[in-house]
């Protein structure tokens, strides 16, 4: 009999030669358990999205009642939809004013690309910028703003009137001007390895962009919901943006992405033309009860976030090793810098084969990737340090 294995390898497409191919059965908590029985301790939450774990008793439980009720009903915008409608109430509640308008997608991509066309549609300018080494996705207007040419060469040409500055540098400020629609930033930098802005440079951002009337766009896809140590990365830095963009861990598990503005710069998708943006499946109902109940768990067990810097203070003070060149975090992001690709492979393989699930960043391949469920616990945080020490020391 054909393996799943190779039927896998076969018939699900691959997006590189090396796949890890675990084949995992049960997820759990913090646990991931293979078809051999095989337990894994989850420190990456599938990139940050399982922030409260696999199979959230509260999400099962939602996802369960809509099942009753029903799933799928008409494309984005139509219909008064319960689900969509709890979770718009409450995750604006949760945000500061001007954001007061949700438009739920499928993915982080979508997410970014409503952004993008809401920012060209409310300015009437084409020109956006982002920065070097930023992640927003795979499409081709977020490829277009990714900092990474590697990734971009073999698909070009991709949007034009796209400029890139560095992360951290005020110089480069100067360069958002009338003509830019938009600028867009994580604000804490995700792929590129956790970069951590400095010297107030998101509020920088957001003086200049006032003073260009360039909208201002967080990418929170990868920071938000808790795993900052906020609900919210921005919270941390006092500054607003005008369009949020969220998903990954917003679902709890389950596909949903959503950019929030204000009513007023929302509303322009609504004429010239009419359907400024549409989508069949954003706003699923059972990806909006899912992210309701994420978002309500969040918000009712408040040490979840708030006991994240104790947890991150745990991981640094247990991950001292001469091999550790840098230990960079911010909240549950965190980085171990090694001295080489080949240093950081062998470790993050070690680890999977001793049962601690790790990966290294897209734009930062010499680190090694920490971002656990929030709910991990002390003693899971001290062997998930032991088993990582042990794997750099088995390393020759
Ligand atoms: C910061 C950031 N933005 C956007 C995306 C794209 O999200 P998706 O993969 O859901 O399209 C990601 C995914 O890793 C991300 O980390």
């Amino acid at each position: 009999m054909i393996s799943q294995r190779t039927l896998f390898l076969q018939h699900v497409a691959q997006t590189s030669d090396f796949p890890l191919c675990l084949e995992i059965e049960k997820a759990e908590g913090m646990y991931l358990t293979d078809i051999n029985n095989k337990t894994y301790l989850d420190l990456i939450s599938g990139i940050s999205v399982s922030n409260l774990g696999h199979r959230h008793p509260a999400i099962i439980n939602a996802v369960k009642e809509q099942l009753e009720k029903y799933t799928y009903l008409m494309v984005y915008g139509e219909f008064v939809q319960s689900p969509q409608v709890k979770l718009a109430q409450l995750l604006i509640s949760q945000l500061p004013s001007p954001l007061d308008s949700c438009y739920f997608v499928n993915s982080g991509s979508e997410a970014n690309e409503g952004a993008m066309k809401l920012a060209k549609r409310y300015t009437g300018r084409q020109e956006i910028i982002s920065f070097k080494n930023a992640y927003h996705g795979s499409t081709q207007g977020c490829l277009s703003i990714i900092g990474s040419d590697e990734y971009k060469n073999s698909f070009k040409p991709l949007l034009p009137s796209i400029i890139q500055l560095d992360f951290n540098c005020e110089k480069d400020i100067e360069k958002i001007s009338k003509n830019t629609a938009c600028v867009i930033v994580e604000p804490i930098m995700g792929e590129a390895g956790i970069i951590i802005p400095k010297n107030d440079f998101l509020l920088k951002l957001r003086k200049k962009c006032d003073e260009t009337g360039s909208l201002l766009i967080f990418d929170e896809i990868q920071t938000g919901f808790g795993r900052t140590g906020k609900l919210f990365a921005f919270e941390h830095f006092q500054v607003v943006p005008d369009i949020l963009t969220i998903a990954k861990a917003m679902g709890g598990g389950f596909p949903i992405g959503a950019f929030v503005s204000s009513n007023s710069i929302m509303s322009c998708l609504k004429n010239n033309p009419v359907l400024g943006h549409i989508t069949t499946f954003g706003g699923h109902a059972i990806s909006c009860v899912a992210a309701l109940a994420n978002l309500q768990t969040l918000i009712a067990d408040k040490s979840l976030i708030t006991g994240v810097e104790e947890k991150r203070k745990l991981f640094e003070r247990n991950l001292i090793h001469p091999k550790i060149k840098k230990f960079r975090s911010f909240g549950l992001m965190i980085a171990l810098e090694f001295e080489s690709f080949e240093f950081n492979k062998s470790v993050i393989d070690c680890c999977i084969t001793k049962g601690v699930l790790t990966d290294w960043f897209l734009f930062n391949s010499n680190s090694l990737r920490i971002a656990p469920p929030l709910i991990i616990t002390e003693s899971e945080i001290k062997f998930a340090c032991d088993i990582i020490l042990e794997a750099i020391n088995q390393q020759p």
